[in-house]
């Protein structure tokens, strides 16, 4: 049957995206074939190459050609020759908003033999979850100038919070933290102390819809106060869950916590039926390593375990989630680009082995 079919877009992107996403992809045929799934996939060369080339960053029936998949990953965005803030608002941020991705899923994990800054923390230390709400906020790109270029320049930039926005963000968090089915804690992220407006919503919202979720224990953090409770007790946190800015910057902060950006993956995620979710290594292109074979391809190889959750193919995550444990816990000397001991496609070969 046709639905049986896990059809997933690859936009490799630019610099060394489409050198992980290979990577990711050759997981991904790997444990399909393990466990019965089919799988059907298809390239697109969107990015810096093709913007450079015909000035155009994502042609206007690509929106409508991806929205058949329900599935798209994606393996950088930047290019050295493109302004910053081009490709990254016309291809990221665009199909994030197009395809109403309002969940961004950042697993924040320390596998087995990857090294954290943090001193004397262990995978047992680190393994929470940031859900950070993906449309609104700064990044709904309201503002303008006022006097531009004078003196008396203006600019504003307004941060947009909806009750359907937040809501359903909250929502799924609640719902993710009762199924991971482990602390059982979800700790909301803002700032109500000085955003009395938008963050008196999330918060208002937080209280309702924790009411539907008694066996759920909730907890609140200034994003301040997170910033340090992180880095000193990171074992507290169960889920997260936090708005579109503050999310943007924590997950960086968590991404470091767990080794970097070689191995932090993320989610872009519209849940509804017939959504299109995309995945994504967090590392960017890293232009400088492009065809060297250096580059870490765990993050992407994460992401694909985590479409694969998403899914629905729990059993096929788990499995890539282990072989990748394996690998980090048993072969790899670091998770720093060129210092793997193995190259970009050796380390995908590794995980492969370890299915
Ligand atoms: C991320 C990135 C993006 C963001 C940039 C590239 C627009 O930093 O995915 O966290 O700010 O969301
Ligand atoms: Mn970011």
């Amino acid at each position: 049957m046709s639905s049986d079919i896990l059809r997933v877009a690859v936009i490799g992107g630019d610099g060394t995206g489409p050198e992980v996403a290979a990577e990711g992809v050759k997981v991904l045929k790997k444990v399909a074939a393990l466990e019965n799934i089919k799988v059907e996939l298809k390239d697109f060369d969107f990015g810096g190459e093709r913007y450079l080339q015909t000035g155009e960053i994502l042609p206007a029936d690509a929106v409508e050609e991806l929205s058949t998949f329900p599935a798209i990953l994606l393996g950088a965005v930047g290019h050295p020759d493109v302004a910053p803030g081009i490709l990254e608002k016309g291809l990221l941020l665009e199909l994030r908003f197009r395809f109403d991705q309002y969940i961004n899923l950042r697993p924040v994990k320390l596998f087995p033999g990857v090294e954290t800054p943090l001193a004397g923390k262990t995978p047992d230390d680190i393994d929470f979850v940031v859900v950070r709400e993906n449309t609104e906020d700064m990044y709904a790109g309201a503002g303008g100038f006022l006097k531009k270029g004078t003196p008396d320049e203006v600019a504003m930039q307004t941060a947009v919070y909806t009750r359907k926005g937040c809501e359903r963000c909250i929502r799924w968090a609640f719902e993710y933290t009762r199924k991971r089915n482990k602390k059982k804690r979800l700790t909301l992220v803002a700032k109500t102390n000085v955003l009395t407006y938008g963050h008196d919503l999330w918060w208002r919202t937080f209280q309702d819809v924790a009411r539907e979720y008694p066996d759920i224990e909730t907890d609140y953090n200034h994003v301040d106060a997170c910033c340090m409770w992180m880095v000193k007790n990171p074992d507290f946190y169960d889920v997260i869950v936090t708005t579109n800015m503050f999310g943007d910057i924590i997950t960086d902060l968590a991404g470091i916590l767990q080794g970097g950006m070689g191995v932090a993956a993320g989610g872009n995620i519209n849940p509804d039926p017939g959504g299109v979710s995309m995945y994504e290594p967090m590392g960017g292109s890293a232009p400088k390593y492009t065809g060297t074979g250096k580059i870490n391809p765990i993050a992407a190889i994460s992401a694909v375990a985590m479409l694969l959750e998403q899914a629905g193919h729990e059993k096929a995550a788990d499995r890539v989630m282990t072989a990748i444990q394996t690998v980090t816990g048993t072969k790899m000397k670091s998770q720093a680009a060129g210092k793997m001991g193995y190259t970009t496609a050796e380390v995908g070969d590794l995980v492969c082995e370890a299915l």
